[in-house]
């Protein structure tokens, strides 16, 4: 299978020796390489490339817009390639890679698609950079305005424009892609499964009901910078304190009301080892069954130290397309049908008013965002075998 030679071609990517772990962020020299990996496989497929104006790469099999006209608008299939710190290698990459086998599979079946087919590489998927998940598909969609997009600053103050241009992309353009979205009449993102459901049920390939209401929040915890020897601890001012009372706090509140919630980065000024720090930065990350209770859980994590949680982005519950996922699920031998604690493009589309379904991929290890993700290698073509058929039969 196709599948298995691009997956050992992507595999060297972005990949940090020391822990095995990948760094592609959006924008970067490694993004560059993936794109352009992305190109040429579109390129040896003769599919048609199309850049959109967040940076989104759409390779299309058949003419988008002659299927626009005629009122049979596309069906897209893929994911992204860009990770976390450290992410594990399929959260992303596993979608991409196994919707272009798929166009391998139905080119190789013969099929005649009635519909266009494309395969998307969504931009900045993990948010890993300048801070909001999804970037690509929500500066599209307009839920994700182009001036605030643009402003994010990474950590070493460079600038979403700044790296977007730097990378070839014409910033100017960047804004909510209508031609874009018209040519998609139904998305499909296949996506390692993030936790351990399909072991627990022995399935192989799952169906997506429902995103959970999640979002993140920026907590600046002011301090008073000091000699760590001389400073009595009655004179001291300890933003480390107020961060241990918020990581505390968000826990307890968490487990209270059904949650969850993650406190996984924490920037330190001046970050020495012999001095009281002047300021911490947190970002806290809430999700849980319904909005009050999330709200709730970010009250709670900040009210002891005073400090104020500030929102970078916020997801509602996102309910895919039932009907689709219904026919899918039948498809595919009455696959299970999951809800996710994750977000994803699909679920910005979906929130776009777009038909969106997911397939989700059995992880052995149920851990994600960490180097021990993981998808054997026979699940992976079940994957692809799945998305086949979803795709034949949608495009058919
Ligand atoms: C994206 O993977 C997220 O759920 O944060
Ligand atoms: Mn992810
Ligand atoms: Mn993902």
């Amino acid at each position: 299978m196709t599948f298995d030679s691009m997956w050992s071609s992507i595999e060297p990517i972005g990949r940090e020796a020391s822990t095995g772990g990948y760094r592609r962020y959006a924008w970067t020299g490694a993004d560059a390489t993936l794109r352009e990996w992305f190109a040429a496989e579109a390129a040896a497929r003769g599919l048609g490339l199309v850049t959109d104006r967040a940076g989104n790469q759409w390779a299309w099999w058949g003419d988008p817009d002659a299927a626009v006209a005629v009122g049979r608008p596309g069906v897209v299939i893929g994911s992204h390639l860009d990770s976390v710190p450290d992410g594990g290698a399929f959260d992303g990459p596993l979608g991409v890679v196994s919707a272009l086998a798929v166009v391998d599979v139905l080119k190789a079946r013969g099929l005649e698609p009635s519909r266009p087919v494309a395969v998307v590489n969504f931009v900045d998927e993990e948010g890993a950079r300048f801070g909001i998940a999804c970037a690509g598909s929500r500066m599209i969609t307009g839920k994700l305005e182009a001036g605030k997009a643009l402003g994010l600053r990474d950590v070493d103050g460079v600038t979403m424009a700044e790296a977007m241009a730097a990378a070839g992309h014409a910033v100017e353009h960047v804004g909510p892609d209508i031609e874009t979205l018209r040519r998609i009449g139904t998305f499909v993102e296949l996506h390692v499964e993030q936790g351990r459901a399909l072991i627990d049920l022995g399935r192989p390939v799952a169906v997506g009901s429902v995103i959970r209401p999640h979002g993140r929040w920026r907590v600046d915890l002011a301090g008073e910078a000091n000699h760590a020897g001389t400073t009595l601890l009655e004179d001291r001012h300890d933003p480390m304190l107020d961060l241990a009372t918020t990581v505390l706090a968000a826990r307890e509140a968490a487990a209270g009301h059904g949650c969850v919630a993650t406190v996984g980065k924490v920037r330190l000024e001046p970050n020495g080892v012999n001095a009281i720090p002047s300021r911490v930065t947190a970002w806290l990350d809430a999700r849980g069954p319904g909005e009050t209770a999330v709200r709730a859980v970010v009250a709670a994590a900040v009210r002891q130290s005073g400090a104020v949680a500030v929102e970078e982005s916020w997801t509602p519950e996102t309910v895919f397309d039932i009907p689709l996922a219904q026919r899918l699920s039948t498809l595919l031998d009455d696959a299970p049908m999951l809800a996710t604690g994750a977000g994803h493009d699909a679920g910005v589309l979906a929130m776009a008013g777009l038909s969106t379904a997911m397939l989700f991929v059995r992880n052995p290890t149920g851990i994600s965002h960490s180097p021990a993700e993981f998808a054997e290698r026979e699940g992976c073509h079940r994957g692809v075998e799945a998305l086949a058929a979803v795709t034949e039969d949608l495009a058919r």
